[in-house]
């Protein structure tokens, strides 16, 4: 199976988005992912819902949004007014992190749980039945072109692992460093769908990269 790819327009190049989306909404992506900053859950600000409103009424491919906030909950409202298939919240931001799900589905999007890279997968055991998606990090989230942490394949074999056993049929993305090589050990270890900023938004042919990473 080929794995989705979600193009991190968090790399793309901001004076010309536009442009970069378009590049997305030609490519062979079947997503794209939106992440949003508060500047306390981690340590930068990205985009707000204000800039967002304009930037996802040019995109064509359904919305991979992680939200890296404290409270996710407070704006279900304004993710879902983006058009918004796939609401990532982030299992240490969510103390009632079972409601959060029910909330997002009530609200009409995918649930997906997305884990820091020191959150063991075993946390996940009791909510995986409910979500659409896990989302493993394999940085620290934050930024864009970080160092890929070798230890999220293991952790892509376990939550795989966990999903047979339970008989879930969450998928699996992973997010942070992720190219050629880290994505191919990815998807053997059981990644569904990979998220990459600076391998596409970064590559002298990004369209091409786009169709690399689709092949893997
Ligand atoms: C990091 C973000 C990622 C980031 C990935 O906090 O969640 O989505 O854009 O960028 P790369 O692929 O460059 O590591
Ligand atoms: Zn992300």
């Amino acid at each position: 199976m080929k794995p989705i790819i979600s193009p991190s327009i968090l790399s793309a190049d901001f004076g010309h988005l536009a442009k970069d989306i378009e590049m997305v909404n030609r490519s062979e992506a079947e997503w794209v992912h939106i992440d949003i900053m508060d500047g306390v859950f981690v340590p930068n600000i990205s985009f707000g819902f204000p800039v967002l409103k304009y930037v996802t009424k040019l995109t064509q491919k359904p919305l991979d949004v992680h939200l890296m906030i404290v409270n996710p909950e407070k704006f279900i409202p304004e993710v879902k007014a983006l058009g918004t298939r796939i609401m990532n919240v982030h299992y240490e931001a969510c103390p009632h992190l079972h409601r959060v799900v029910q909330q997002i589905k009530e609200a009409g999007m995918l649930p997906a749980v997305t884990i820091n890279p020191a959150t063991p997968v075993s946390l996940l055991q009791d909510i995986i039945q409910d979500v659409y998606m896990v989302l493993i990090m394999s940085v620290n989230p934050g930024f864009g072109g970080q160092k890929f942490i070798e230890h999220s394949v293991e952790k892509v074999r376990e939550l795989k692992a966990l999903i047979e056993r339970t008989g879930s049929e969450a998928l699996i993305e992973v997010d942070g460093g992720v190219n050629l090589e880290t994505g191919a050990r990815l998807v053997a270890a059981g990644a569904d769908a990979l998220v990459a900023g600076n391998a596409i938004f970064g590559a002298p042919d990004p369209e091409s990269m786009i169709r690399q990473l689709h092949a893997l």
